[in-house]
């Protein structure tokens, strides 16, 4: 027997960034300044992203690319590992994205290497982490979860024996 199923998406867009509480709109601009610092010759595309932990602490990061293409790390990814290496039993609350390059409507959202890594400190974490990914002076998309951006995902538990725990 066959069944049908859906899976709905539920996340926020918001006209304009002033919309937002004064911490969003911070880790926004905390974005949009560290993509300054992006190190992308090769694609000249540069990302920003800042995370605050439930604790207070913020930290930022942007794209690193190297001629070794592969080589290369996400801005999101950046941040999350710069946050995880000193917060090891932290909590993501929440994540801005921004490349300030990119106008228009629609922000820029995690590459897909990415959602994986998030989701998984989601599950780490035991709790959900926000995303904005928004454009300078223009919308933001809110989304309340990172499983939104990736459902179905591969999970440690499909691993023979592995359970992750949160050490
Ligand atoms: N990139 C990010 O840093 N985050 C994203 O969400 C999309 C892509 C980087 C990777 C690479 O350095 C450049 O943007 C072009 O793909």
């Amino acid at each position: 027997m066959s069944s049908n199923r859906k899976i709905a998406l539920h996340y926020l867009q918001h006209a304009n960034w002033k919309v937002l509480p004064k911490e969003d709109r911070e880790l926004l601009e905390l974005a949009t300044r560290a993509a300054r610092g992006a190190y992308a010759p090769y694609s000249r595309f540069k990302v920003g992203a800042a995370l605050r932990m439930e604790e207070g602490q913020v930290v930022s990061g942007n794209n690193q690319e190297n001629a070794s293409f592969p080589a290369g790390i996400c801005a999101e990814r950046t941040a999350l590992h710069a946050a995880m290496s000193v917060m090891p039993k932290g909590t993501v609350e929440s994540m801005a994205i921004v490349v300030p390059q990119v106008r228009g409507t629609r922000p820029v959202t995690p590459c897909g290497i990415c959602r994986q890594a998030l989701v998984e400190q989601e599950r780490r974490q035991e709790g959900p982490m926000r995303l904005l990914m928004g454009i300078l002076r223009g919308p933001v998309i809110e989304m309340f979860s990172v499983d939104t951006l990736l459902p179905l995902s591969f999970d440690s538990k499909n691993l023979p024996g592995k359970s992750r725990k949160r050490v």
